[in-house]
């Protein structure tokens, strides 16, 4: 098969180094943006004057044809055309004849390819946002319903001091919002448009580039173009984005883990979230929070990869860069997949309230409290944690909790101690005393959410 750019070649490519060197099987992907980006150079070529209007005209013609064959899955794609550029290029040719070889005037597949990167990327990335929003409604709903649920919070996941549950969800509320920030800031530089850099020197055709920027949606195009044609930053940003968004749903999956094993109950996963065991009927298993948490593993490889590739890399286009196509769709698939089942699986998830409360009501998470209530006594804090410290010793010994023991036993370990004591050892009190900004006290709770019920729903919409 003859290639395009077989001219200077008098042998034919070896069959193992074609396949080696191909693309196709995973640049197909970028079919509609590499579209996209020839139907906007080739406007620009003819507004321009640079290829004749009636030429443009059938090229634009060819492609729009090639489009819809590709969306009625009806084109098949070569490993002897090597990639998606030069085998739209091809079947241009063979649908409209020699004219479809004025497409690539003044262009290059290295400005090409990257054109098509930032487009696929921006929509994407959109797409992701959108995504993320989804799953902080649902973090926001369950929220709602659950700010007077009390279960201990922990530090070293040990009982620490209970808190509010929709404190503890919203938590990750406001970690998927920073991801949100990190994503609409790194669309200001996939915004940039690579195109017309040529192979890496600019062309000596007379074109506009703030045109085709300007019909691809790009609103502002690469001062350099050597820094254009090999720049792969912004889908190095996007993996890093895409990384710490997956920590983020890696975290939250193993609590749900935990939270749903025999030994906490306080919640439970939604039997169609769950499957069972091939040996052992009476299970029921997490297992999409277990696999989003492993995919994270998928993701980071992905990171790590790309900047292996790209380090030492000389200036400019070295075909290294073919390599930072699979990892980048392997990432988005993974990514919106995960994003896809977080949401409906926190919606349906029941939380048992009572057993979150059992669990604060058998436990010296209020012991904190106490040391509060000596220091409003007037006592130094450390002197107050030295008391309750022997005070929980002495429970423990006794197997009894801190709202067990009798004023006279508090008495033994400080004349400070006075029945009011009791009342702020209730975990609702305790919860509620916390009333420090950001804290987990419930009308601070409230106040969060209207915080973010405001980021949410009152965003104007952009147009
Ligand atoms: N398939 C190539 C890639 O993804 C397109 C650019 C090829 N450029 C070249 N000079 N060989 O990187």
């Amino acid at each position: 098969m003859t290639k395009l750019w077989g001219g200077r070649f008098t042998k034919e490519t070896n069959k193992l180094v074609e396949e080696f060197t191909a693309s196709i099987e995973f640049d197909k992907e970028l079919a509609l943006e590499d579209i996209q980006g020839s139907m906007a150079h080739v406007q620009m070529l003819s507004d321009c004057n640079i290829i004749p209007k009636d030429d443009a005209k059938t090229i634009q013609h060819g492609l729009q044809v090639i489009q819809n064959k590709i969306n009625a899955g009806d084109v098949e794609f070569s490993v002897a055309h090597e990639d998606i550029h030069m085998n739209i290029e091809k079947l241009l040719i063979d649908e409209i004849g020699p004219v479809g070889g004025k497409l690539h005037t003044g262009r290059s597949r290295n400005d090409q390819v990257a054109t098509d990167m930032h487009l696929y990327l921006k929509k994407q990335t959109e797409m992701i946002i959108s995504l993320l929003t989804e799953v902080q409604s649902s973090i926001l709903i369950k929220s709602k319903e659950n700010v007077e649920t009390i279960l201990p919070g922990y530090t070293h996941l040990q009982r620490a001091q209970p808190v509010s549950f929709a404190h503890h969800l919203m938590a990750y509320f406001w970690m998927f919002e920073r991801d949100k920030e990190r994503l609409q800031d790194s669309l200001k530089r996939i915004n940039w448009s690579p195109l017309g850099a040529g192979a890496l020197a600019g062309t000596t055709f007379p074109i506009d580039r703030a045109q085709t920027a300007s019909l691809l949606g790009f609103d502002k195009i690469y001062p350099n173009s050597m820094d254009a044609v090999s720049d792969r930053d912004f889908i190095v940003e996007f993996l890093s984005h895409a990384s710490l968004i997956m920590t983020h749903i890696s975290r939250l999956s193993e609590e749900m883990v935990i939270w749903s094993s025999q030994e906490f109950q306080f919640i439970e996963l939604d039997d169609s979230f769950c499957t069972g065991s091939s040996i052992m009927p009476q299970k029921k298993n997490p297992d999409v929070p277990e696999l989003l948490r492993a995919k994270t593993g998928r993701v980071y490889g992905n990171l790590v990869g790309l900047l292996t590739v790209l380090k030492g890399l000389p200036l400019a286009y070295n075909k290294d860069m073919q390599e930072d196509k699979e990892g980048m769709f392997d990432t988005v698939k993974t990514l919106v997949g995960s994003l896809k089942l977080l949401a409906p699986m926190i919606h349906t998830m029941t939380v048992n309230e009572t057993k979150m409360y059992e669990a604060v009501s058998k436990d010296f998470s209020n012991a904190t409290d106490i040391a509060d209530y000596l220091v409003t006594k007037g006592l130094p804090f450390r002197q107050a944690h030295e008391i309750i410290g022997k005070i929980v010793l002495y429970a423990i010994n006794q197997d009894k909790y801190l709202l067990g023991l009798t004023l006279d036993e508090y008495k033994e370990f400080s004349p400070l101690f006075a029945e009011d004591i009791f009342k702020l050892l209730h975990p609702k009190h305790v919860v509620g005393a916390r009333k420090s900004e950001g804290g987990t006290s419930f009308e601070q709770v409230e106040s969060q959410l209207a915080l973010a019920d405001k980021l949410l729903y009152d965003a104007v919409p952009s147009s």
